[in-house]
Protein backbone atom coordinates (compact mmCIF):
# COMPACT_ATOMS: atom_id res chain seq x y z
CA UNK A 1 0.00 0.00 0.00
CA UNK A 2 1.15 3.61 -0.80
CA UNK A 3 -0.19 6.45 1.14
CA UNK A 4 0.10 8.68 -1.92
CA UNK A 5 -3.04 9.02 -4.16
CA UNK A 6 -3.16 7.10 -7.91
CA UNK A 7 -1.65 9.80 -10.25
CA UNK A 8 0.56 11.81 -7.59
CA UNK A 9 2.97 14.21 -9.34
CA UNK A 10 6.67 12.93 -9.21
CA UNK A 11 9.06 15.99 -10.51
CA UNK A 12 11.37 18.54 -10.33
CA UNK A 13 11.11 21.96 -10.83
CA UNK A 14 14.01 24.72 -12.09
CA UNK A 15 12.99 28.49 -13.18
CA UNK A 16 13.84 30.21 -16.54
CA UNK A 17 16.79 32.64 -15.34
CA UNK A 18 18.52 30.29 -13.30
CA UNK A 19 19.34 27.34 -15.99
CA UNK A 20 17.95 29.18 -19.63
CA UNK A 21 21.07 31.49 -20.04
CA UNK A 22 21.23 34.92 -21.41
CA UNK A 23 18.43 36.06 -20.25
CA UNK A 24 19.59 39.80 -21.10
CA UNK A 25 16.04 41.53 -21.25
CA UNK A 26 15.41 41.27 -17.56
CA UNK A 27 16.18 42.76 -14.52
CA UNK A 28 18.33 40.62 -13.03
CA UNK A 29 20.55 40.79 -16.24
CA UNK A 30 21.04 44.18 -15.57
CA UNK A 31 21.82 43.81 -11.85
CA UNK A 32 24.11 41.25 -11.73
CA UNK A 33 26.55 43.51 -13.04
CA UNK A 34 26.01 45.82 -10.19
CA UNK A 35 26.52 44.71 -6.93
CA UNK A 36 30.10 43.69 -5.64
CA UNK A 37 30.70 40.40 -5.54
CA UNK A 38 27.86 38.61 -7.11
CA UNK A 39 28.23 36.34 -9.51
CA UNK A 40 26.78 36.24 -13.28
CA UNK A 41 23.76 34.12 -14.50
CA UNK A 42 25.79 34.13 -18.28
CA UNK A 43 24.87 30.98 -20.38
CA UNK A 44 23.29 29.48 -17.06
CA UNK A 45 22.95 26.09 -17.69
CA UNK A 46 21.82 26.21 -21.61
CA UNK A 47 18.18 24.75 -21.08
CA UNK A 48 17.38 27.48 -23.20
CA UNK A 49 18.41 25.16 -25.80
CA UNK A 50 18.92 21.97 -23.99
CA UNK A 51 15.56 21.19 -22.59
CA UNK A 52 14.96 18.57 -24.81
CA UNK A 53 17.86 16.26 -22.94
CA UNK A 54 16.80 17.58 -19.15
CA UNK A 55 13.34 16.41 -19.87
CA UNK A 56 14.29 13.31 -21.48
CA UNK A 57 16.86 12.63 -18.54
CA UNK A 58 13.78 13.29 -15.92
CA UNK A 59 11.86 10.71 -17.94
CA UNK A 60 14.34 8.53 -18.42
CA UNK A 61 14.40 8.44 -14.20
CA UNK A 62 10.65 7.87 -14.24
CA UNK A 63 9.41 11.39 -13.06
CA UNK A 64 6.72 12.14 -14.00
CA UNK A 65 6.17 15.83 -13.76
CA UNK A 66 8.45 18.70 -14.80
CA UNK A 67 8.17 22.44 -13.31
CA UNK A 68 9.24 24.85 -15.58
CA UNK A 69 9.26 28.61 -16.17
CA UNK A 70 7.98 30.82 -19.09
CA UNK A 71 10.41 33.73 -19.20
CA UNK A 72 8.74 37.21 -19.00
CA UNK A 73 11.57 39.28 -20.55
CA UNK A 74 12.09 36.83 -23.44
CA UNK A 75 7.70 37.23 -24.24
CA UNK A 76 7.79 41.08 -23.85
CA UNK A 77 11.27 42.17 -24.43
CA UNK A 78 9.99 45.66 -24.51
CA UNK A 79 6.63 47.09 -23.48
CA UNK A 80 4.86 47.37 -26.61
CA UNK A 81 6.85 44.01 -28.46
CA UNK A 82 5.31 40.31 -27.92
CA UNK A 83 7.70 38.06 -29.54
CA UNK A 84 5.69 35.17 -31.17
CA UNK A 85 8.66 33.26 -31.77
CA UNK A 86 9.57 33.19 -27.97
CA UNK A 87 5.74 31.58 -27.57
CA UNK A 88 6.70 29.66 -30.14
CA UNK A 89 9.80 28.28 -27.96
CA UNK A 90 7.89 27.93 -25.04
CA UNK A 91 5.06 25.79 -26.93
CA UNK A 92 7.82 23.59 -28.03
CA UNK A 93 8.89 22.81 -24.06
CA UNK A 94 5.14 21.84 -23.23
CA UNK A 95 4.98 19.82 -26.48
CA UNK A 96 8.20 18.23 -25.51
CA UNK A 97 6.90 17.32 -22.21
CA UNK A 98 3.79 16.07 -23.53
CA UNK A 99 5.86 13.90 -25.98
CA UNK A 100 7.62 12.19 -22.86
CA UNK A 101 4.56 11.68 -21.15
CA UNK A 102 5.77 14.54 -18.38
CA UNK A 103 3.14 16.76 -16.94
CA UNK A 104 4.26 20.41 -17.30
CA UNK A 105 3.75 22.66 -14.16
CA UNK A 106 4.33 26.05 -15.98
CA UNK A 107 4.97 29.11 -13.90
CA UNK A 108 4.39 32.15 -15.20
CA UNK A 109 6.57 34.55 -13.70
CA UNK A 110 9.66 33.38 -11.19
CA UNK A 111 11.42 36.56 -9.37
CA UNK A 112 12.97 38.45 -12.99
CA UNK A 113 10.90 40.86 -14.24
CA UNK A 114 11.66 42.67 -18.07
CA UNK A 115 13.84 45.45 -17.14
CA UNK A 116 11.43 48.03 -18.86
CA UNK A 117 8.82 46.97 -16.02
CA UNK A 118 11.65 47.51 -13.25
CA UNK A 119 12.34 50.72 -14.84
CA UNK A 120 8.68 51.96 -14.66
CA UNK A 121 8.56 51.01 -11.08
CA UNK A 122 7.89 47.78 -11.30
CA UNK A 123 5.70 45.89 -8.82
CA UNK A 124 4.68 49.03 -7.14
CA UNK A 125 4.30 51.44 -10.24
CA UNK A 126 0.43 51.78 -11.22
CA UNK A 127 0.68 50.03 -14.72
CA UNK A 128 2.05 47.26 -12.82
CA UNK A 129 -1.18 44.87 -12.74
CA UNK A 130 -2.54 45.43 -15.69
CA UNK A 131 1.14 45.34 -17.41
CA UNK A 132 0.83 41.68 -15.90
CA UNK A 133 -2.66 41.02 -16.94
CA UNK A 134 -1.31 41.64 -20.40
CA UNK A 135 1.55 39.15 -20.17
CA UNK A 136 -0.64 36.69 -18.46
CA UNK A 137 -3.17 36.28 -21.69
CA UNK A 138 -0.58 36.33 -23.35
CA UNK A 139 0.71 33.21 -22.61
CA UNK A 140 -2.42 31.83 -22.53
CA UNK A 141 -2.16 31.26 -25.77
CA UNK A 142 0.15 28.73 -25.80
CA UNK A 143 -1.13 26.88 -23.08
CA UNK A 144 -3.15 24.58 -24.16
CA UNK A 145 -2.99 21.00 -22.25
CA UNK A 146 -1.47 22.59 -19.57
CA UNK A 147 -2.81 21.11 -16.28
CA UNK A 148 -1.11 22.77 -13.47
CA UNK A 149 -0.28 26.97 -13.91
CA UNK A 150 1.57 28.68 -11.09
CA UNK A 151 0.82 32.88 -11.20
CA UNK A 152 3.87 33.94 -8.62
CA UNK A 153 7.00 32.47 -7.29
CA UNK A 154 7.20 33.00 -3.81
CA UNK A 155 5.38 36.06 -3.45
CA UNK A 156 6.82 36.74 -0.11
CA UNK A 157 10.13 36.55 -0.76
CA UNK A 158 9.83 38.81 -3.64
CA UNK A 159 8.20 41.28 -1.20
CA UNK A 160 11.33 41.08 0.45
CA UNK A 161 13.55 41.40 -3.12
CA UNK A 162 11.46 44.25 -3.72
CA UNK A 163 12.56 46.30 -0.89
CA UNK A 164 16.38 45.24 -0.98
CA UNK A 165 16.72 45.99 -4.23
CA UNK A 166 15.77 49.42 -3.53
CA UNK A 167 18.94 49.04 -1.20
CA UNK A 168 20.83 48.16 -4.16
CA UNK A 169 20.34 51.97 -5.95
CA UNK A 170 22.25 53.04 -2.89
CA UNK A 171 26.14 52.28 -3.33
CA UNK A 172 26.82 51.75 0.61
CA UNK A 173 23.67 49.64 1.65
CA UNK A 174 24.26 47.68 -1.95
CA UNK A 175 27.32 46.08 -0.04
CA UNK A 176 24.86 44.09 2.62
CA UNK A 177 22.70 42.94 -0.76
CA UNK A 178 24.50 39.77 -1.86
CA UNK A 179 21.31 37.77 -2.84
CA UNK A 180 18.36 36.45 -1.44
CA UNK A 181 18.64 32.81 -0.44
CA UNK A 182 22.63 32.98 0.23
CA UNK A 183 23.84 33.47 3.78
CA UNK A 184 25.30 36.96 4.09
CA UNK A 185 27.08 37.86 7.10
CA UNK A 186 26.56 41.43 6.56
CA UNK A 187 22.63 40.78 6.34
CA UNK A 188 21.99 37.29 8.98
CA UNK A 189 18.22 37.99 8.60
CA UNK A 190 15.56 39.16 6.15
CA UNK A 191 13.92 41.84 7.24
CA UNK A 192 9.99 40.89 6.63
CA UNK A 193 7.94 41.40 3.84
CA UNK A 194 5.80 44.56 3.55
CA UNK A 195 2.40 44.37 3.96
CA UNK A 196 1.92 46.78 1.09
CA UNK A 197 3.92 45.02 -1.38
CA UNK A 198 2.24 41.95 -0.26
CA UNK A 199 -0.94 42.84 -0.94
CA UNK A 200 -0.52 44.47 -4.47
CA UNK A 201 1.25 40.79 -5.62
CA UNK A 202 -1.97 39.30 -4.30
CA UNK A 203 -3.71 41.51 -6.55
CA UNK A 204 -2.00 40.60 -9.12
CA UNK A 205 -2.47 37.19 -8.81
CA UNK A 206 -6.06 37.40 -8.57
CA UNK A 207 -6.15 39.12 -11.69
CA UNK A 208 -3.99 36.38 -13.60
CA UNK A 209 -6.36 33.74 -11.67
CA UNK A 210 -9.32 34.58 -13.12
CA UNK A 211 -7.80 35.26 -16.76
CA UNK A 212 -6.53 32.00 -16.76
CA UNK A 213 -9.61 30.71 -15.60
CA UNK A 214 -11.79 32.20 -18.41
CA UNK A 215 -9.03 31.41 -21.23
CA UNK A 216 -7.87 28.32 -19.69
CA UNK A 217 -8.29 24.70 -18.45
CA UNK A 218 -5.42 24.76 -16.04
CA UNK A 219 -5.68 24.60 -12.40
CA UNK A 220 -4.35 27.70 -10.91
CA UNK A 221 -1.96 28.47 -7.92
CA UNK A 222 1.11 30.26 -6.58
CA UNK A 223 3.75 29.06 -4.57
CA UNK A 224 4.94 30.50 -1.30
CA UNK A 225 8.15 30.33 0.48
CA UNK A 226 7.27 28.17 3.90
CA UNK A 227 9.88 28.63 7.08
CA UNK A 228 8.51 26.39 9.08
CA UNK A 229 8.44 29.15 12.23
CA UNK A 230 7.77 28.20 15.79
CA UNK A 231 7.71 30.40 18.74
CA UNK A 232 10.09 30.18 21.15
CA UNK A 233 8.30 29.95 24.43
CA UNK A 234 6.92 32.99 25.27
CA UNK A 235 6.99 34.33 21.85
CA UNK A 236 3.65 33.64 20.31
CA UNK A 237 2.43 37.01 20.07
CA UNK A 238 5.10 37.42 18.05
CA UNK A 239 4.44 33.95 16.08
CA UNK A 240 1.73 35.37 14.51
CA UNK A 241 2.55 38.92 13.46
CA UNK A 242 5.61 37.68 11.81
CA UNK A 243 4.02 34.28 10.52
CA UNK A 244 1.40 37.14 8.98
CA UNK A 245 3.80 39.30 7.30
CA UNK A 246 6.16 36.51 5.89
CA UNK A 247 3.31 33.43 5.13
CA UNK A 248 -0.50 33.77 5.84
CA UNK A 249 -1.46 36.93 3.90
CA UNK A 250 -0.20 34.97 1.01
CA UNK A 251 -2.02 31.62 1.94
CA UNK A 252 -5.25 33.55 2.74
CA UNK A 253 -4.84 35.01 -0.87
CA UNK A 254 -4.57 31.55 -2.36
CA UNK A 255 -8.21 30.29 -0.64
CA UNK A 256 -9.95 30.29 -3.32
CA UNK A 257 -7.22 28.85 -6.09
CA UNK A 258 -6.73 25.35 -7.25
CA UNK A 259 -4.20 24.42 -5.44
CA UNK A 260 -1.05 25.90 -3.02
CA UNK A 261 2.19 25.37 -3.88
CA UNK A 262 4.32 24.75 -0.93
CA UNK A 263 8.23 25.40 -1.06
CA UNK A 264 10.06 23.87 1.57
CA UNK A 265 13.91 23.68 2.76
CA UNK A 266 14.16 24.34 6.33
CA UNK A 267 12.51 25.65 9.21
CA UNK A 268 13.32 28.55 12.35
CA UNK A 269 12.55 29.83 15.33
CA UNK A 270 10.99 33.05 16.00
CA UNK A 271 12.15 34.57 19.14
CA UNK A 272 10.28 38.20 20.90
CA UNK A 273 12.42 40.61 18.18
CA UNK A 274 11.03 38.06 15.55
CA UNK A 275 13.23 35.40 13.10
CA UNK A 276 15.87 34.12 14.37
CA UNK A 277 19.15 33.95 11.60
CA UNK A 278 20.08 29.91 11.51
CA UNK A 279 22.53 29.37 14.33
CA UNK A 280 26.45 27.93 12.87
CA UNK A 281 26.31 24.38 13.26
CA UNK A 282 28.27 22.27 10.53
CA UNK A 283 24.99 20.58 9.75
CA UNK A 284 24.27 23.69 7.94
CA UNK A 285 23.64 23.38 4.06
CA UNK A 286 25.57 25.37 1.26
CA UNK A 287 23.02 28.35 2.20
CA UNK A 288 23.85 28.37 5.92
CA UNK A 289 20.10 26.95 6.07
CA UNK A 290 19.82 24.63 9.30
CA UNK A 291 19.47 20.65 8.06
CA UNK A 292 15.77 20.17 8.68
CA UNK A 293 13.96 17.59 6.41
CA UNK A 294 11.07 17.91 8.89
CA UNK A 295 10.15 21.38 7.86
CA UNK A 296 8.01 19.78 4.91
CA UNK A 297 5.30 18.30 6.95
CA UNK A 298 5.22 21.55 9.10
CA UNK A 299 4.83 23.50 5.88
CA UNK A 300 2.60 21.21 4.65
CA UNK A 301 -0.08 21.15 7.66
CA UNK A 302 0.10 25.01 8.30
CA UNK A 303 -0.51 25.68 4.48
CA UNK A 304 -3.52 23.60 4.86
CA UNK A 305 -4.50 25.07 7.45
CA UNK A 306 -4.05 28.24 7.05
CA UNK A 307 -6.31 27.69 3.71
CA UNK A 308 -8.77 25.70 4.64
CA UNK A 309 -7.40 22.85 2.47
CA UNK A 310 -6.89 24.30 -0.61
CA UNK A 311 -4.87 20.71 -2.60
CA UNK A 312 -1.37 21.15 -1.92
CA UNK A 313 1.57 20.58 -4.49
CA UNK A 314 4.90 21.02 -3.38
CA UNK A 315 6.81 22.53 -5.58
CA UNK A 316 9.77 22.72 -4.51
CA UNK A 317 12.16 21.20 -1.21
CA UNK A 318 15.54 19.99 -1.51
CA UNK A 319 19.01 20.80 -0.40
CA UNK A 320 22.02 22.61 -1.38
CA UNK A 321 24.89 19.98 -1.10
CA UNK A 322 28.23 19.04 -2.31
CA UNK A 323 27.04 15.27 -1.07
CA UNK A 324 24.83 13.61 -2.81
CA UNK A 325 24.21 11.01 -0.13
CA UNK A 326 23.10 13.59 2.11
CA UNK A 327 20.88 15.08 -0.40
CA UNK A 328 19.21 11.29 -0.73
CA UNK A 329 19.10 11.43 3.07
CA UNK A 330 17.52 14.80 3.29
CA UNK A 331 14.82 13.84 0.82
CA UNK A 332 13.81 10.34 1.90
CA UNK A 333 13.29 12.17 5.18
CA UNK A 334 11.48 15.00 3.84
CA UNK A 335 8.62 12.82 1.88
CA UNK A 336 8.78 10.65 5.26
CA UNK A 337 7.26 13.66 7.02
CA UNK A 338 5.19 14.61 3.68
CA UNK A 339 3.50 10.76 3.58
CA UNK A 340 2.42 11.62 7.42
CA UNK A 341 0.64 14.51 6.43
CA UNK A 342 -0.90 12.32 3.94
CA UNK A 343 -1.87 9.48 6.32
CA UNK A 344 -3.27 12.91 8.62
CA UNK A 345 -5.80 13.40 5.83
CA UNK A 346 -4.18 16.43 4.11
CA UNK A 347 -4.43 16.60 0.62
CA UNK A 348 -1.20 16.57 -1.52
CA UNK A 349 -1.29 15.98 -5.02
CA UNK A 350 2.58 16.03 -5.84
CA UNK A 351 6.35 16.54 -5.23
CA UNK A 352 8.53 18.52 -7.27
CA UNK A 353 12.04 18.33 -5.95
CA UNK A 354 14.28 21.58 -6.16
CA UNK A 355 16.19 21.61 -8.60
CA UNK A 356 16.37 19.00 -11.42
CA UNK A 357 19.71 20.96 -12.30
CA UNK A 358 22.65 22.36 -10.71
CA UNK A 359 21.46 26.12 -11.61
CA UNK A 360 22.41 29.85 -10.93
CA UNK A 361 21.22 30.71 -7.30
CA UNK A 362 20.49 34.13 -7.55
CA UNK A 363 24.24 35.29 -7.25
CA UNK A 364 26.33 32.12 -6.67
CA UNK A 365 26.90 29.45 -7.97
CA UNK A 366 28.12 27.72 -5.14
CA UNK A 367 24.90 26.22 -3.71
CA UNK A 368 24.07 23.30 -5.53
CA UNK A 369 20.56 21.92 -5.65
CA UNK A 370 20.77 19.79 -8.48
CA UNK A 371 20.00 16.23 -9.16
CA UNK A 372 21.86 16.62 -12.47
CA UNK A 373 25.21 18.20 -12.44
CA UNK A 374 26.09 20.72 -15.81
CA UNK A 375 29.79 21.38 -16.88
CA UNK A 376 29.42 25.24 -17.00
CA UNK A 377 31.52 25.16 -20.34
CA UNK A 378 30.50 22.40 -22.04
CA UNK A 379 27.18 22.25 -20.40
CA UNK A 380 27.48 18.56 -20.26
CA UNK A 381 24.98 16.55 -18.11
CA UNK A 382 25.93 14.22 -15.31
CA UNK A 383 22.73 12.53 -13.77
CA UNK A 384 23.52 12.07 -9.74
CA UNK A 385 22.65 9.11 -7.77
CA UNK A 386 19.78 10.99 -6.51
CA UNK A 387 17.96 11.59 -9.79
CA UNK A 388 17.97 7.65 -10.27
CA UNK A 389 16.94 7.40 -6.56
CA UNK A 390 13.94 9.28 -6.57
CA UNK A 391 12.76 7.96 -10.11
CA UNK A 392 12.81 4.88 -8.84
CA UNK A 393 10.41 6.08 -5.62
CA UNK A 394 8.05 7.28 -8.10
CA UNK A 395 7.83 4.48 -9.74
CA UNK A 396 6.48 3.02 -6.66
CA UNK A 397 4.46 6.18 -6.13
CA UNK A 398 6.40 6.24 -2.81
CA UNK A 399 6.09 2.98 -1.20
CA UNK A 400 9.03 1.59 1.23
CA UNK A 401 9.44 5.02 2.33
CA UNK A 402 7.84 4.49 5.38
CA UNK A 403 9.56 0.93 5.95
C1 LIG B 1 13.25 29.85 -5.19
C2 LIG B 1 14.30 29.27 -6.09
C3 LIG B 1 15.62 29.13 -5.32
C4 LIG B 1 15.38 28.14 -4.21
C5 LIG B 1 16.61 27.80 -3.39
C6 LIG B 1 13.33 29.41 -3.75
O1 LIG B 1 13.47 30.57 -2.99
O2 LIG B 1 11.98 29.75 -5.74
O3 LIG B 1 14.40 30.08 -7.21
O4 LIG B 1 16.66 28.75 -6.13
O5 LIG B 1 14.38 28.61 -3.35
O6 LIG B 1 17.10 28.86 -2.66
Amino acid sequence: MTTFREGFLWGAATAPHQVEGNNVSSDWWAREGLVPGMERSGDACDSYHRYGQDMQLLADAGLTAYRFGVEWARIQPEADVVSHAELAHYRRMIDTALALGITPVVTLFHFSVPRWFAEEGGWMSDQAVDRFRFYVETVTEILDGVEWVCTINEPNMLAVMISMSRLAADPEARKKWASPTVENPLMPEFPPPSEHIGRRLAEAHAVARSVLRERTGAKVGWTVANRALVARQGAEKKLEEVEWLWENLYLEAARDDDFIGVQSYSSQWVNEDGVEPHPPHPDNTLTGAAYRPDALGMAVRHTAEVTGGVPVLVTENGIPTRDDERRIAYTREALRHLAAAVTDGIDVRGYLHWSLLDNYEWGHWEPTFGLIAVDRHTFERTPKPSLAWLGSVARVNGQHLTS
